[in-house]
């Protein structure tokens, strides 16, 4: 039964890879809409992934959310224990709850591998003058080289409403995405179905552009709901490792 199970999803993972034009897909059984613990397992499958990737003296950027909370939570010592790793921040706060931001979320995966952090303390949606001085500032400046150097990138993929809805949005960004048609959202980036950038959150923190730069972006993402969602980040999105539950790949194989 097991094998079966198993030789099943290794399957749509093939079929997923094609559709989305990606070479790694990883699924795991369920859909973390309905089965909580779903969560936890993505999240289990996210600390292999990177185990098998990082060297010594990586660094690690991950970005904040649910789902990537899921993966500190799974984290556990590595066989790489020695190897000096360093987890950063990706973006800021973001209107997220404490135990969902980034920076709670590194400084927990760090703890538990015996790394070290560095957090990214900037407000989400800063204002054109805050933006401009906050960038100036030598401690920011800091942080977002080491997320230009990052090896590899953990981020989760969100529904655009419900992220936008999430970070309690202005009226009018909430009027710009159901326009726009907005699907997506990724570390602040909202995008549409055929993958096309609708709007950005003005905040600091890394930018698109960064996850060509060789580096490993490790999406993490599941749950029927979030089907658009990953289709249409994947659309025009760069290379990167997808780990997401059953329920996402079934839905998305459906529409293709
Ligand atoms: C946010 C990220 O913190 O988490 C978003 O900034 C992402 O880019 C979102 O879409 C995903 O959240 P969740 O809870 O669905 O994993």
């Amino acid at each position: 039964e097991i094998m079966k199970d198993v030789s099943g999803l290794n399957h749509l993972e093939k079929q997923l890879e094609k559709v989305l034009g990606i070479s790694r897909v990883v699924i795991v059984p369920g859909d973390s809409d309905v089965q909580p613990w779903v969560k936890n397992e993505m999240g289990r499958a996210c600390v292999s992934e990177m185990e098998e990737r990082i060297k010594n003296d990586s660094i690690i950027a991950v970005t904040g959310g649910t789902t990537v909370a899921a993966v500190a939570e799974m984290m556990h010592p590595l066989k790489h224990l020695q190897a000096n790793l360093l987890f950063v921040s990706a973006r800021g706060g973001l209107g997220e709850q404490v135990e969902n931001q980034s920076n709670t979320i590194c400084a927990k995966m760090a703890e538990k591998v015996e790394g070290s952090y560095r957090m990214l303390h900037v407000p989400d949606q800063l204002s054109e003058e805050s933006y401009s001085s906050l960038i100036e500032e030598p401690s920011i400046r800091e942080v977002l080289s080491l997320i230009q150097s990052a090896a590899i990138i953990i981020h989760g993929i969100g529904d655009a409403k419900t992220m936008a809805k999430r970070r309690r949005s202005s009226e009018e960004l909430l009027k710009k995405i159901d326009e726009e048609n907005a699907v997506a959202e990724a570390f602040g980036y909202y995008f549409d179905q055929n993958g096309k950038i609708v709007h950005k959150v003005k905040t600091i923190g890394i930018r698109l552009e960064n996850l060509y730069d060789n580096k490993t972006p490790i999406a993490v993402a599941g749950g029927r709901s979030k089907a658009k969602a990953i289709e249409a980040y994947f659309k025009e999105g760069p290379q990167s490792i997808l780990v997401t539950d059953e329920g996402a790949a079934e839905e998305i194989l459906n529409h293709n």
